[in-house]
């Protein structure tokens, strides 16, 4: 199965895939994770990337095609994949489509979290995560059942992304307006497009979603 999630930032897409992942066993792939990896690691791709991403425009096209196309390669995506935060763009819509034309693949649906713009700067602002592991946590939605200590994992080490201040929280959400939200109308012509309410409660959302996917 391979999947879509579209959305805003802070729509709720890295906490739904994560989800899809470990129930039906295909591979996660968050652009945004990995680009954030490549700024970790020093890379070339990384020096290009952070800048760009600190002022919370998209990289561009080629480069995130290209690390995408290798990494829908690899052994973990022979089953699926929940594309996460790509395609953000109509050129990288097409490049996708070619990708996975040329492999005879397809994507079974396009999932939309709808939400409001006024929640998304609540819901990013709030947004932390485990250092270790990763796991996502929220400072009002969703806090580690024991105060300072991951659920997932029991780090004690949490950190915050550099590019959830709110005025890069603006520039994010004007580039979803602009660049990617034309995306919409694309896959809905192509009758691939389900839209679910990304303002209910997460497990609300998951039920959601699981429904589509069983239509
Ligand atoms: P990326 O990392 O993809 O960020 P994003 O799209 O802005 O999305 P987020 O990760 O902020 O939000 P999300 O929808 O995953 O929400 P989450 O589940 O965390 O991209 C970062 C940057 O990388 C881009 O700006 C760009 O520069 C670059 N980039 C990446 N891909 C690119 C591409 N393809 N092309 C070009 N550039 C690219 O949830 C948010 C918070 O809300 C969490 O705290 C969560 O706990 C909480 N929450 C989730 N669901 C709910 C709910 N239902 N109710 C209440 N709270 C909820």
């Amino acid at each position: 199965m391979n999947l879509i999630l579209l959305g805003p930032p802070g729509a709720g897409k890295g906490t739904q895939a994560k989800r899809l992942e470990g129930k039906h066993g295909i591979a996660q792939i968050s652009t945004g994770d990995m680009l954030r990896a490549e700024v970790a690691s020093g890379s070339e791709i990384g020096r290009q990337a952070k800048s760009i991403m600190e002022s919370g425009a998209l990289v561009p096209d080629a480069l995130i095609t290209e690390m995408l196309g290798k990494r829908i390669e690899a052994p973990d995506c022979a089953n699926g994949f929940i594309l996460d935060g790509f395609p953000r763009t109509l050129a990288q819509a097409k490049a996708l489509d070619r990708m996975l034309a040329g492999k005879g693949r397809g994507l079974d649906r396009v999932i939309e979290l709808k939400v409001d713009d006024a929640a998304l700067v609540a819901r990013i602002a709030g947004r932390f995560t485990c250092a270790n592991c990763g796991a996502g946590y929220h400072d009002s939605f969703k806090r580690p059942k024991v105060e300072g200590v991951c659920d997932e994992c029991g780090g004690t080490e949490f950190s915050r992304r550099a590019d959830d201040r709110a005025e890069t929280v603006t520039a994010r959400l004007e580039a979803y307006h602009r660049q990617t939200a034309p995306l919409l109308p694309y896959y809905e012509a192509e009758g691939r497009l389900v839209s679910v309410d990304g303002m209910a409660g997460m497990d609300e959302v998951t039920r959601q979603i699981e429904a589509a996917l069983a239509r």
